[in-house]
């Protein structure tokens, strides 16, 4: 299976690309599911689908036609299906500190809840083998980036928090219960907790693998859009996701000579030459600003058509090489990194257990080291051709 994540800036043309790219891959002959993972769902609209009958109504895919179906998921009902337990622990705190049963019911909403659900789907799909090909159309940046963290932070609570946590508790309850304010939570909430992890299992296997996730940023010649684009290829490629192609929408064609939009012309321009120097070798991709907007099957095929190549595959995989590598040259242990625009002053490293920390900003990421190198410091870092080179040894 294939799994082709679109992520950009809001507005960009996610939802356009994310379904024109679906009915290609169903035109070539691959079993496709378009998926909607942004909670202001636009992909029934983009389909020109009559509103009302589909939006959320329904956790079943929709058929487009004989290979393609689209799905919106219904991000309250899934929430309330797979975290009711979680959700009324969370409630019945929040009520304790005496704010109101409204007010605690929205609060107990938490980040990346919406994101999972929409991760569960992908597992559970994967398992039945009913499609060959899933395309995310995702929330814009910052949401998708919570998206494909998520299962690296929940895999580390379940490693590091859950089992300990839960045996102390099975200890503590009956006497804690006693004296403590807050109730501790039931074991509801941990067979729960189990089962959410269950359906999440294997999901950051699927999405680090690139021969099966790929990421197709989306972006606009413009110089805005294209600073969040860096970071959003920053932040992917930390958690270990691989961007294999980029698309440039909504650039103005030649055919536009109107004195108006000269200085849009120069500055798209300056823009494009910037894309594809920074992304290199990623392919770039352009995309013409259409004379209207791509609404309906037709203006969609239209889309794939400026796209792809008559025959072009948007499920081919264009790069392969991990995010990170783990390697021991003369001895020496080194663990290396990808990481496109990192300025070095920027860049943070430290050990936590057996774990290596690098820090990008505010960002983190825990990467896990492999038993040779787990009781390893680092005691050297360079960054060179976009690659952070980690020494480790035994200090
Ligand atoms: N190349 C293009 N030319 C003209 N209009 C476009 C183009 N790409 C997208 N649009 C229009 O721009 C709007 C936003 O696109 P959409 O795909 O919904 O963006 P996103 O999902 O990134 O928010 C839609 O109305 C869409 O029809
Ligand atoms: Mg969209």
């Amino acid at each position: 299976m294939r799994i082709l994540l679109f992520s950009g800036k809001g507005g960009v043309g996610k939802t356009s690309l994310a379904a024109a790219t679906g009915l290609q891959l169903a035109r070539l002959g691959y079993r496709t599911l378009v998926m909607s993972v942004d909670p202001a769902h636009s992909l029934a609209d983009a389909f020109d689908m009559e509103d009302g009958l589909f939006h959320g109504q329904t956790s079943d895919p929709c058929v487009i036609n004989d290979r393609l179906a689209i799905l919106e998921v219904n991000i309250q009902k899934e929430i309330k299906r797979h975290w009711r337990e979680i959700s009324s622990y969370i409630i019945s705190v929040l009520r304790t500190t005496g704010i109101s049963e409204v007010e605690a019911e929205e609060l107990a909403i938490l980040p990346g809840m919406e994101e999972l659900s929409a991760m569960m789907y992908v597992n559970q799909f994967r398992r039945e083998a009913r499609y060959q090909v899933i395309v995310l159309d995702c929330a814009p940046t910052a949401e998708s980036l919570r998206f494909v963290s998520m299962p690296t932070t929940l895999d580390w609570y379940m490693k590091h928090i859950f089992p300990y946590q839960r045996g102390l508790l099975k200890a503590v309850r009956p006497i804690a219960n006693k004296v403590s304010p807050v109730q501790l939570p039931p074991d509801s909430y941990f067979a729960n907790v189990a089962d959410l992890f269950g359906r999440l299992e294997g999901i950051p296997d699927l999405l680090e693998d690139p021969r099966i996730t790929s990421v197709r940023l989306v972006t606009n010649p413009e110089k805005m859009v294209l600073r969040e684009t860096q970071r959003a290829f920053v932040y992917f490629s930390l958690h270990g996701l691989t961007v294999d192609g980029i698309v440039v929408n909504r650039v103005l064609p030649e055919a536009v000579t109107d004195a108006y939009f000269e200085e849009w012309r120069a500055s798209q321009a300056r823009v494009m030459a910037e894309i594809e120097s920074y992304f290199a070798p990623v392919p770039v991709k352009r995309v013409p600003l259409f004379t209207h907007e791509v609404l309906g099957g037709e203006r969609l095929e239209e889309l794939a058509r400026a796209l792809y190549a008559e025959d072009e595959d948007p499920s081919t995989v264009n790069r392969t090489d991990p995010p990170y590598t783990f390697e021991k040259i003369d001895g020496l242990y080194l663990v290396r990194l990808r990481l496109p625009f990192a300025a070095k002053g920027e860049v943070g490293l430290f050990k936590k257990g057996d774990e290596l920390v690098v820090e990008i900003g505010t960002l983190r990421r825990h990467i896990g080291l492999p038993t040779s190198m787990a009781s390893l410091t680092p005691t050297r870092a360079k960054l060179e051709n976009k690659v952070l080179t980690v020494e480790m040894k035994e200090v």
